[in-house]
């Protein structure tokens, strides 16, 4: 093969043909390839991509790599990666949070099946991958996310703006920014919501908390299909909603009516994933028990035609480190229930930047 002079233009030609898997566009039609240099043989660029949490950053570079190698022989490649997450539009009528760019849903029909552990794993993977991530604790009647990111009692700051109005500060835990009703309430005290107070309260958490830039917010929401669900989805766009089932059938039953609500209010449904799928023992990390019968939530995704995220199995040490306020992700990054969580991180990441670069007709 003849060797091409190496120059910035033979590299944007050369990566021309090179799509984005997921947007399966042109990465330099897209943008995505900048400030490409040539300084003798060799090459350095940068490569924006359109999440921190790209599951197909080492791909993408390789396939980068190899069609600029065609070009002939090269010193080195220097490849810079980056990120620009692209903002949720959502239907026109919802009003956005200033700098919050992705508002991703948790749900699920029945409460105790895992919103929450999937909620704070995905923030905190989401959040070492480098992207700016909070989590609203929509569940007001049981708040206790403070609890499983080690911040419960903690005191929370309260801003009286020059206009009279009050500012809530997010607590800061394993680099995510959270906001809760257990900040404000004493948590021994029931408190009794009705409806319009619930939904007040929730526009405060949205619209009044100092967020400042995120990536995404991630809602974690109380069981069921409420007035939580509905004040949510009428008030913010919300980039997707993940759907939380456990293999049992009366969960998977549950967990499709929630889907079918967030469809009926035209948010966008991210996929479902399937908590305690399996359990693994303690002692024998390479054995897996099917408890509940398997491929319960493989079915319920291809019956309801959305993809199915990922299975995390039921581990001991996952409600032990999360009693001690450690998400999985931080206390045991390379326990299977770790992986699993971590990997749907990137997946959801993923999904929402393809929904929010290619926004779904909605109904
Ligand atoms: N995969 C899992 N393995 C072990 N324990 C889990 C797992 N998922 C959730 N748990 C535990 O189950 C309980 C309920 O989970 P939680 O996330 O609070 O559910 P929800 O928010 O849906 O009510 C918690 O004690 C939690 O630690
Ligand atoms: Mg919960």
């Amino acid at each position: 093969m003849t060797a091409t002079t190496l120059s910035p233009e033979a590299i944007l030609d050369v990566l021309r043909p090179v799509c984005d898997p997921e947007l399966r566009k042109s990465l330099v039609e897209l943008n995505m390839i900048r400030n490409v240099t040539v300084e003798g043989q060799n090459v350095a660029f940068t490569l924006v991509l359109t999440t921190p949490a790209c599951p197909l950053r080492e791909f993408i570079v390789d396939e980068c790599k190899d069609a600029i190698r065609t070009l002939g022989p090269v010193d080195a490649i220097d490849v810079e990666v980056t990120a620009e997450t692209p903002q949720s539009v959502g239907l026109p009528d919802r009003q956005g949070i200033d700098g919050v760019r992705n508002i991703i849903a948790v749900a699920s029909g029945k409460g105790g099946v895992g919103k929450s552990t999937v909620s704070a794993n995905l923030a905190v993977a989401l959040a070492q991958t480098g992207a700016r991530v909070g989590i609203l604790d929509a569940d007001i009647y049981g708040p206790n996310m403070p609890l499983m990111l080690g911040v419960q009692g903690q005191p929370v700051e309260v801003e009286k703006t020059p206009q009279g109005q009050e500012r809530l500060h997010p607590v800061e835990a394993h680099g995510v920014k959270l906001v809760s009703m257990s900040f404000l309430i004493d948590r021994d005290q029931p408190v009794i919501w009705r409806g319009p107070m619930l939904n007040g309260i929730i526009r405060r958490f949205l619209y009044d908390a100092v967020w400042g830039e995120l990536d995404y917010l991630i809602v974690d929401m109380p069981p069921g299909t409420g007035d939580a669900q509905l004040t949510l989805a009428q008030a913010v766009p919300i980039a997707g909603a993940v759907i939380v089932t456990t293999p049992q059938t009366v969960a998977l039953h549950d967990a499709r009516k929630g889907l079918k609500m967030f469809e009926q209010l035209g948010v966008p449904i991210i996929g479902i994933v399937e908590n305690m799928s399996y359990f693994i023992p303690p002692d024998r990390p390479d054995v897996r028990y099917d408890l509940f019968g398997s491929g319960g939530g493989e079915k319920t995704a291809g019956e309801l035609n959305v993809p199915l995220l990922g299975t995390v199995p039921l581990e001991i040490a996952l409600r032990e480190q999360s009693d001690r306020g450690l998400p999985i992700a931080v206390s045991n990054p390379d326990s299977a229930s770790a992986l699993a969580l971590t990997q749907i991180a990137k997946t959801v990441a993923g999904k929402v930047s393809v929904l929010a670069l290619q926004p779904q007709p909605m109904t």
